[in-house]
């Protein structure tokens, strides 16, 4: 009889070892972006760049440790245009948004050539599929960051770019949920592209919907008419 309980509190107790894996599966890493040490004059473009890259390969967000709110204004306009949620918020603390994210259950990858190689550290990464906040640095980053983050991060140990490294990361870190970062859906906006072989093809999403709406009328009409005269 003891065996038999025993058993069945252990069934039990797998089953919600199991459903809590299942759980863990199932539910998205977040991943944002912190930009550290933006220069207003020298660093608009790139800041641009690292943040339409994290947006198209799907980070939820992006903290600009810097009052500069032209980078807010153009991704603003870009998720108007070509949809998604994604933001960029200007922050006046890059510690205390550490802490923060930290103290919320999230890790934190510091972006730098210095770090442990992308491959290397991977699957420690993928083991705790905790929410991620990546940080990458303009310019010299303060030092601190090396002791605040979880993991220091090389995408390859040689000098490259910021947005090099972030597009690579994302990829690998979609991958370790089974998706592609290149087939990040957007909802909403105005426009999309119609992939081409050759030529450009963008169309208006207002009249993608029409057309939808209209083939999705005609087709329950169809089968109206087919009910009908059977
Ligand atoms: C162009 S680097 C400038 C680095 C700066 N001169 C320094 O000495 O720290 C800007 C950012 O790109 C990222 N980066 C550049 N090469 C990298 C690499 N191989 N692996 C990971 N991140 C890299 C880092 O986030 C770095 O802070």
């Amino acid at each position: 009889m003891v065996v038999a309980s025993y058993n069945t509190f252990d069934w039990a107790f797998r089953g919600i070892n199991l459903n809590a894996r299942m759980y863990i599966h199932v539910k998205p890493m977040r991943i944002t972006i912190l930009r550290l040490g933006h220069r207003i004059q020298r660093d608009q473009r790139i800041t641009t760049h690292v943040a339409l890259t994290a947006r198209a390969l799907g980070a939820e967000g992006m903290l600009l440790d810097s009052d500069d709110s032209g980078i807010e204004k153009s991704l603003n306009e870009a998720a108007a245009r070509w949809g998604g949620s994604f933001y960029v918020r200007r922050i006046a603390s890059w510690k205390s948004e550490i802490k923060k994210w930290k103290e919320a259950g999230g890790k934190v990858v510091h972006l730098t050539m210095y770090g442990i190689n992308l491959p290397d550290a991977i699957p420690q990464i993928a083991a705790d599929r905790g929410n991620l906040m990546i940080v990458v640095g303009a310019e010299k980053v303060p030092p601190e960051i090396y002791e605040l983050a979880d993991w220091n991060v090389a995408v390859g140990n040689q000098p490259h770019s910021e947005v090099a490294a972030l597009a690579i990361i994302l990829d690998r870190l979609m991958a370790i949920e089974g998706k592609d970062a290149l087939r990040t859906q957007f909802t909403g906006g105005e426009i999309e592209i119609v992939p081409k072989k050759r030529g450009k093809e963008v169309i208006s999403k207002s009249i993608t919907h029409t057309r939808k709406m209209w083939a999705c009328s005609v087709r329950s009409m169809g089968n109206w008419l087919t009910r009908r005269h059977k």
